[in-house]
């Protein structure tokens, strides 16, 4: 049996529960993942909440969070040429990721699944898609060049650390972020200039500015008035969380550009490049991991580790 963490109608995190379920088959064109690692993202609790209902319908119940994850292939499905079992992957995109074993399409068009690279262990791998995936089209959005100078709203986020790393490796001369100030030596260790936000935050990023670009991963009018002020060109600013409000004032929000994940991953793969993992927990904990994150100030990544296969029954969230 494998095990996933699932839900059957929109809510708060209670709506989550563990449960097992077949090992699913390879049909053609498909493998079969088990993953070791799962990550968390904000967009996992908007979908729970219902937020995204419009444009990401879900199957009601027995819906699956999740969207990015990282394992080895287990079982290849006819026609399958690019992986062979015990590859080591990483899934991206549609939600379904809370689960111990999934099949995956995997055909050559296919856009699922990427290798892993070397050096990151399954935690770390397993967080990579959306972070340094949107930080990378953010960057491309507004066309940060080698020797300029950027700013980064809600850098000590997930994407806001991606943002700042993968900035200063496309050659940025310097890449100011925004952070509540116990993220900052971390902030400062990954090579940006940290400002806490709140208080004193407009007159500091004036002093500090004005800027060729600025990326929003924090969202609100805060960060977008000062992007305005201190960035002269609309295209190179950019949000990443929609909000009408801040897209009238001059923010354009984000268009994703298609995901260049295997060439991303390999330029992070030879580097330096690192997000902090915060916390990690149990599958069968999920609720309380979605309840973490929601919260925030964590200064990093949530993963969720699934059971090995043969493992004792996933304990219900309630009973944890
Ligand atoms: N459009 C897309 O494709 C896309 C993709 C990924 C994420 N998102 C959205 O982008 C947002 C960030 O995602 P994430 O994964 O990076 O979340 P996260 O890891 O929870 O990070 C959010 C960060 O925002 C910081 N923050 C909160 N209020 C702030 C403010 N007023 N000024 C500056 N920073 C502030 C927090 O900093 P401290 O912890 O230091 O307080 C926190 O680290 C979420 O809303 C998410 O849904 C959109």
């Amino acid at each position: 049996m494998s095990t996933a963490v699932l839900f059957d109608r929109y809510g708060t995190p209670d709506e989550l529960y563990a449960t097992d379920l077949p090992v699913p088959s390879a049909g053609p064109g498909e493998v079969v993942v088990r993953y070791l690692a799962i990550g968390v993202n904000p967009i996992d609790w908007k979908i729970l909440r219902g937020d995204l209902r419009a444009h990401l319908p879900l199957d009601l119940p027995g819906a699956c969070l999740g969207v990015e994850a990282a394992g080895v292939v287990v079982e290849v499905g006819a026609g399958v040429r690019r992986f062979r079992v015990g590859d080591r992957v990483v899934r991206h995109g549609r939600p379904g990721t809370y689960r111990l074993h999934e099949a995956v399409p995997a055909a050559q068009e296919a856009d699922e699944l990427t290798a892993w690279p070397d050096r990151f262990d399954a935690e770390q791998a397993a967080v990579l898609p959306v972070a340094a995936g949107t930080a990378y089209s953010a960057l491309r959005q507004v066309g940060l060049r080698a020797g300029e100078r950027l700013l980064v709203h809600g850098a000590s986020g997930g994407v806001g650390l991606a943002t700042v790393q993968l900035a200063l490796l496309t050659g940025a001369a310097r890449v100011v972020g925004t952070g509540s100030a116990r993220h900052h030596d971390l902030l400062r260790r990954l090579g940006a200039v940290p400002v806490e936000y709140g208080g004193q935050e407009a007159e500091r990023l004036a002093e500090l500015g004005p800027f060729d670009a600025s990326i929003d991963c924090a969202g609100g009018l805060g960060p977008a008035g000062t992007a305005v002020r201190l960035v002269s060109e609309t295209a190179r600013r950019v949000t990443i969380v929609a909000d009408p409000a801040v897209q009238a004032l001059g923010v354009p929000y984000l268009e994703h550009v298609p995901l260049e994940l295997a060439s991303t991953l390999d330029l992070i793969g030879h580097s330096p490049f690192e997000l902090p993992i915060a916390a990690r927990l149990p599958l069968s904990r999920a609720a309380e991991a979605l309840a973490l994150g929601e919260k925030g100030g964590l200064g990093g990544k949530i993963v969720l580790v699934p059971p090995t296969p043969g493992q004792a029954a996933p304990t219900p969230r309630q009973d944890a």
